[in-house]
């Protein structure tokens, strides 16, 4: 298994591109099942989890292929309709096949995703909304059986909570649905606007596009002809890359982003006291004579973004004083305190809400990954750290993040990946 080794405590310097986003990514690959034609999608990050969902594509019975960036999907010849477990157990944004598979063919089996490190991460809402659709849904052996023989109906569906693939899923449900589904309290993060947009542009009529009402004219089941899509450029990876110029107070340029998507994490960079340069499609990091503590509450999109928690964590350990930071979203999304403890942060936590004592000495030790960004919070304290850390189980790392060590080498970063 491959672990990373990181010499703490030298300065970054130049610049990195930044990919294209995998949360925006994985949707857009589930949206090729409604389609009739071969779609090209452009600006693909190589990670597992976008390799786990190609492959999902093509045991349903789509074709594909990758070339550079770009990956020519075809599920026209989609003749399938079971999600399989082994497949769903490693990337729960699988889920993300049911209301497409639904809509198009009527009924599906899509295997339930399980919890993973960060929570028991249900999708009762999802269900519940397909339901308000006309779907039948049943549970059985650890499966989702839905059917809707007679297509899906628009509906008028409220969630209780904000669930951004909920919004996703129910959004390309609605596209081939039969007449209007209006979606209340939708999620609004860049990757849904986005998933928005290509349907709009491709004879979806959607209104309220990047509000939290949508409205949705469904197709009555005639397929879509998308010749090709861009992803948008990846938020969290470049929120992480900006704090790896943070945390070691260094200047770096980020290229091929999108920073009206980052507005949340600049404006709590600049809080701690950063400065930045932003042109077209760059941002500059500049460094800060003393990095001030401050106090985090993750919420929905445009708030602060729950998958840079972790991130910010590492950063506040260098912070003069203590920071606040309080998980909304997720019930377990702490794993990385224990191991940051491990480096030597001073962390307590009081149910979802970690207080973090600044200006501590981190020293580098053996930690484990558990989680995507928790990993990159590790990386993140050991790039300064006193010595050596060696961060194992980076497989959770290769899920989102493109060749990360690679990146972070062309910054100036000591680090290397080794295999155990
Ligand atoms: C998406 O997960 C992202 N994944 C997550 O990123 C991200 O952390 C999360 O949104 C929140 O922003 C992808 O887009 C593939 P939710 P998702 O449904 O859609 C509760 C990463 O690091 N909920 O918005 O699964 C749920 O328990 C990953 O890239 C229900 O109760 O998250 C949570 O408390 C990690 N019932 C809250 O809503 C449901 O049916 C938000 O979850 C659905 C969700």
């Amino acid at each position: 298994m491959d672990y990373l080794e990181i010499e703490g405590g030298h300065k970054l310097s130049g610049s990195i591109d930044i990919a294209g986003a995998k949360n925006a990514a994985l949707p857009i690959l589930a949206l090729t099942i409604l389609c009739e034609n071969e779609v090209e999608v452009c600006n693909l990050p190589p990670v597992f989890d976008i390799k786990t969902m190609l492959t999902l594509l093509e045991n349903l019975g789509a074709t594909y292929t990758f070339e550079g960036d770009c990956a020519r999907v075809n599920a026209s010849t989609v003749n399938k309709t079971e999600a399989k477990y082994d497949i769903v157990r490693k990337m729960r944004a699988s889920i993300l096949t049911l209301g497409p598979l639904l809509a198009r063919f009527g009924h599906c089996e899509v295997s339930l995703p399980g919890g993973c490190a960060i929570g028991q991460r249900p999708i009762d809402l999802h269900l519940k909304a397909l339901e308000l659709m006309g779907a039948n849904i049943e549970i059985k052996q650890g499966y989702v059986l839905a059917t809707a023989p007679d297509g899906l109906k628009g509906a008028t569906i409220i969630f209780d909570k904000i669930t951004v693939t909920g919004t996703e899923n129910i959004v390309m449900a609605a596209a081939l649905a039969k007449g209007e589904t209006k979606i209340i309290n939708a999620a609004k993060e860049p990757e849904v606007v986005q998933l928005c947009e290509i349907l709009n542009d491709h004879g979806v009529l959607i209104k309220g596009i990047g509000s939290d009402e949508l409205i949705i004219h469904g197709r009555d089941r005639t397929l879509l002809n998308i010749p090709e899509i861009t992803v948008i450029p990846d938020r969290i990876e470049a929120g992480t890359y900006l704090c790896a110029g943070a945390i070691t107070n260094s200047t770096i340029t980020l290229n091929r982003v999108n920073h009206s998507h980052l507005i949340s994490i600049i404006l709590k960079l600049q809080e701690m006291g950063f400065d930045f340069d932003l042109r077209e499609e760059s941002i500059t990091i500049k460094p800060s004579p003393k990095i001030r503590n401050m106090s985090i509450s993750t919420t929905e999109y445009p708030g602060f973004p729950t998958d840079m928690q972790a991130q910010f964590m590492a950063l506040a350990l260098l912070a003069d004083g203590t920071s606040i930071i309080e998980e909304r979203l997720f019930e377990n999304r702490f794993m990385h305190v224990s191991e940051l403890t491990r480096m030597g942060a001073n962390i307590t936590l009081n149910n979802n809400t970690a207080s973090v004592t600044g200006k501590v000495p981190l020293n580098g030790a053996d930690v484990m990954a558990t989680d995507l960004r928790a990993s990159s919070a590790l990386v993140l304290a050991a790039l300064v750290a006193n010595g050596t850390t060696r961060v194992h189980r980076i497989y959770h790392l290769d899920r989102g993040y493109v060749a990360l060590e690679k990146k972070l080498q062309q910054l100036g970063a000591k680090i290397t990946r080794l295999s155990e």
